[in-house]
């Protein structure tokens, strides 16, 4: 019987056997503005609501950014991180050189059931020779998987780009891949998601509409 952890998502845990299998690593994926960050604070913040403990490593927006775009949708970090459920951890790829180790570090001391890695496409960050910055993903993502919790990571696609994660790796060694599009030519749902890989899970194929409502992010029933 495998476990399933709840995304948070509206609509999107029936599209997937009830949710992302325990202790699986999921990569959130898609171009800039397509909703990343939200998708991984919702993640985050319907643990919480479920007492289970998360932490999120950012290395792109500082922890106040995060938790101010949070607010906007009623989800209040603040409270659970004095109640010590939450920890939010910012480093700046730029000071850090070996940005994979301080990640490592961190995920040693982990007791988080969920976590987010936003963004792994700052891991690579001065690093110009791609098989070195294959390693470091790849060492990122199995220490993730040697402990017990649930991950989502992002990754950013260059604009315009058919590739599924900045560095055409991290889809090889995770679990899942969950796409974010942005039509952004004015129509009604030009928003969507669809699912392009879950081990273990039979999982909808379609695209997804994807709206972001006053709650955070919703999934729509697919109109095909
Ligand atoms: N309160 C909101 N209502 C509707 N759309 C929003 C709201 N807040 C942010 N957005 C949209 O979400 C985008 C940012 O989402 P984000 O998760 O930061 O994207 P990513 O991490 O993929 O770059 C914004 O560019 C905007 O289009
Ligand atoms: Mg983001």
């Amino acid at each position: 019987m495998i476990k399933r952890v709840a995304t948070g998502i509206p609509g999107l845990d029936r599209l997937m056997e009830g949710g992302l299998v325990e202790n699986s690593v999921t990569l959130l994926t898609g171009e800039t503005g397509t909703g990343k960050t939200i998708f991984a604070s919702q993640y985050i913040y319907g643990g919480l609501l479920n007492n289970e403990p998360g932490m999120f490593i950012t290395l792109e927006e500082t922890p106040e950014d995060i938790k101010n775009d949070a607010a906007i949708f009623g989800w209040d970090f603040d409270k659970f991180e004095k109640k010590g459920l939450f920890k939010i951890i910012y480093h700046d790829p730029v000071q850090v050189n070996n940005i994979d180790s301080v990640i490592i570090g961190e995920l040693n001391t982990l007791k988080a059931k969920r976590l987010v890695i936003d963004s792994t496409s700052l891991v690579a960050l001065n690093i110009e020779n791609p098989a070195q910055i294959r390693r470091r993903l790849f060492h990122i993502i199995s220490s993730i998987k040697r402990n017990r919790t649930t991950a989502i990571v992002t990754s950013e696609i260059p604009e315009g780009s058919k590739a599924l994660s900045r560095f055409g790796v991290e889809e090889f060694v995770v679990d899942g891949v969950v796409v974010l599009h942005y039509l952004g030519i004015g129509e009604v749902s030009a928003r969507s998601l669809t699912i392009r890989k879950m081990r273990r899970t039979s999982h909808g194929n379609d695209v997804y509409p994807l709206e972001i409502a006053k709650s955070g992010l919703v999934v729509k029933k697919s109109e095909i």
